[in-house]
């Protein structure tokens, strides 16, 4: 072997083992900037020695697009589809049919999570990724290999010395609602349809013709299911071929469980709804399987899906309704957004009235009309949508909606500028609904945080003209609100205290409330920490600020303008006269490198913090705030009800746990709190 040879084999089984690591088990343990270095490395002896490279090399995920693409292939095994369950009830009689055919219940099941995505057969043939299907009608699906080959979870290669002739699995492709965020945000960027939901999302990425496409989406996937084995391993039972599927490098959900008895099954199935809206990504339910496999054999399949296995349904998420009327709401900035008046209904735990259609754009690419029946959709704490209209069912009497020439709060124009995608309210803050959305981000979570400040509260305190601006909050007289219904000495109280609490906020709160385009929390920050004060901020150049590391130009403008306005001026002396503060304390000369170097996790709440400003607190010593326990964290921080996992973690790496008391010592001190 030469050299060249050696070291491109002795890359890819350390990048192989480094990606395993970070997509399968979650705890990589070399930087990121690490892991790409050898993959540079790995490029350039390759493009120096063409013929070593081999088509399961790391680098050769990402391929032209080809021509056999979506050509028809038939799965070595059907692929057959779930019974579902709505009901516990549902879920007793599947076990009795079970107990009536092999004389007594099943000796164990495993629970999984029904991951929201799309469903596909992946096969090895000598541990190499052979092809990547979909699953079509169930016996003969779409060829998306090179598609498939593109996601970093999908080893091109089995972590295994003597890997079986054929493996055939069989898995779910899921976008994580994060990456779905952000593609839609770029969709929308773009003036593109945006994606219904993940599952759409997902099938749509993998359906591409060119795999670079897919390459960009972030899609991910969790294998569930051995379909064959040849010239391998025999297993006895479902949870053995899970371990056996992780241990060669294929990502199985971390979430499964091997359980005795139908009681534990159902105590998973209320867990997993319970955490439905904490995961990552979108499930729709828990998919049981009995775990034997002789058992397996002996229930076996009905025409279309296995009697040994059967989907438990999560209530659904949505569902069809009436569209009445599509009506604009002006936001802070101005910007009309169209939203939909539905015929109310229940959907996602929730009775939907409204739903937000996003933008101009977007009615017109979803082509829902006044009238049509349409789709609704409601996840969690996520703000209900309409996704999009029941074409089949349309009478012909729909109306099309356009976006209206004037506000219909103040009567200004609404215009939209070339390029941009919203339209925007010409009226200014006489606009009453921009004064209100305006006044709401002030006093919001991402603002000031003044607790009892609702739309509420602040559409009467606006109704009665106690307050105008977001000066007012804090000088109009909370006494008055005594008159009004609903508002007894205790929430009047309340909401004084709250007021009075948040006239002392970090600066960059108060900045970031003012709601500057492009100015949320993190170059707020940034801003105050360079010029400690709201005035010095508003008084220094657009060429001074765009000289402050991590601001760009169009910040920078944003900036100097909003400075510029006399009435915005106005406005923060009156919030100084109002005894809001403008100053940030001076900072400790020593803090500035307390905690250099180090790197802290942070699970649950810490008393006398946000989530904000302890990330910033550490941030100001130099310290890293992150989001998972590794081997490099410096210590796990634990505030009220932390998470379980990130405890777990660090004992099991033996990196210090601590409180919060803790914490404010090592903001004090630095790192020998923790001695
Ligand atoms: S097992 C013979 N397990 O649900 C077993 N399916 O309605 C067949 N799905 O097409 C499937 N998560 O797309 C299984 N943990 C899981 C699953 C799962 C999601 C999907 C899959 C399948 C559909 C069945």
């Amino acid at each position: 072997m030469t050299n060249a040879q050696q070291r491109i084999e002795e890359l890819r089984s350390q990048i192989r083992e480094h990606n395993y690591r970070y997509h399968v088990l979650d705890d990589p343990v070399i930087s990121d900037a690490h892991y790409d270095a050898m993959m540079r490395e790995l490029r350039r002896l390759e493009e120096a020695h063409p013929e070593l490279v081999t088509p399961d090399s790391p680098t050769q995920r990402v391929g032209a697009p080809v021509g056999d693409l979506f050509r028809p292939v038939r799965h070595l095994r059907p692929m057959f589809s779930l019974d579902n369950a709505d009901t516990r009830e549902d879920l007793v009689s599947w076990e009795q049919r079970m107990e009536r055919q092999l004389d007594e219940p099943p000796r164990g099941y495993v629970c999984e999570l029904k991951i929201d995505g799309l469903a596909v057969v992946l096969t090895y043939r000598n541990g190499i990724l052979d092809t990547g299907a979909t699953r079509g009608d169930g016996t003969t699906g779409e060829d998306v290999t090179a598609n498939l080959r593109t996601l970093a979870s999908v080893p091109l290669r089995l972590r295994a010395d003597d890997p079986p002739e054929i493996l055939e699995v069989r898995g779910e492709v899921y976008m994580p609602y994060r990456a779905f965020e952000e593609l839609n945000r770029r969709q929308a960027e773009a003036g593109l349809a945006i994606f219904a939901n993940p599952r759409n999302a997902a099938a749509g990425s993998v359906r591409q013709k060119d795999p670079a496409v897919t390459a960009k989406r972030k899609l991910s996937i969790w294998v569930y299911q051995l379909g064959l084995v040849e010239g391998g391993p025999g297993f006895g039972t479902h949870w053995e071929t899970l371990e056996y599927l992780s241990s060669v490098g294929l990502r199985v959900n971390p979430s499964s469980e091997r359980l005795d008895t139908i009681e534990e099954v159902f105590a998973y199935v209320d867990r997993a709804e319970a955490a439905r809206h904490d995961m990552a990504y979108q499930t729709d339910g828990v998919v049981i399987k009995a775990d034997s496999l002789a058992e397996q054999d002996r229930l076996g399949y009905t025409a279309k899906a296995p009697r040994w296995a059967i989907a438990y349904k999560f209530p659904p998420e949505e569902q069809v309704t009436t569209l009445r009327d599509i009506q604009i709401n002006i936001g802070r900035t101005g910007a009309a957004t169209p939203f939909a008046v539905l015929e109310p209904v229940f959907v996602g735990g929730a009775t939907v009235g409204l739903a937000t259609l996003h933008n101009e754009d977007q009615v017109a690419l979803k082509d829902v009309r006044i009238g049509d029946k349409v789709m609704v959709r409601r996840a969690g704490d996520v703000i209900p949508e309409v996704v999009g209209p029941v074409v089949a069912a349309r009478t012909g009497d729909e109306k099309v909606w356009s976006m209206p020439e004037t506000c219909p709060f103040c009567g200004s124009p609404i215009l939209r500028a070339e390029g941009e995608a919203v339209a925007r309210c010409t009226g200014g803050l006489a606009c009453p609904s921009r004064a209100r959305e305006w006044l709401f981000h002030f006093a919001g979570r991402g603002g000031m945080d003044i607790e009892h400040l609702g739309y509420k509260t602040i559409d009467l305190l606006l109704e009665h003209g106690y307050i105008s601006d977001p000066a007012d909050i804090f000088t109009f007289d909370v006494e008055q609100l005594a008159e009004h219904e609903g508002w007894g000495e205790i929430s009047v109280a309340n909401l004084r205290r709250a007021i009075e609490a948040a006239k002392n906020r970090p600066v960059a709160r108060l900045l970031t409330a003012l709601g500057i385009r492009h100015v949320g929390g993190t170059v707020a920050r940034t801003l105050i920490r360079e010029f400690g004060s709201l005035p010095a901020l508003m008084e220094a150049s657009e060429e001074r600020i765009s000289e402050v590391e991590g601001i760009g130009p169009v910040i920078a403008a944003q900036v100097a303008e909003w400075s510029s306005d006399p009435a915005n001026r106005g406005l923060v002396e009156k919030l100084g006269e109002a005894g809001v503060r403008l100053e940030e304390e001076p900072p400790d000369e020593r803090s500035s490198d307390l905690l250099a170097g180090a790197s802290f996790v942070i699970s649950g709440t810490i008393e006398g913090f946000t989530r904000e400003e302890a990330e910033a607190a550490i941030a100001a010593r130099g310290g890293k705030a992150t989001g998972s326990v590794s081997g490099r964290t410096t210590a796990l921080i634990v505030g009220e009800s932390p998470g379980a996992s990130k405890t777990a973690k660090a004992e099991e790496l033996g990196i210090p746990v601590v409180d919060g008391e803790t914490f404010r010592r090592l903001l004090d001190e630095g790192l020998s709190a923790l001695e």
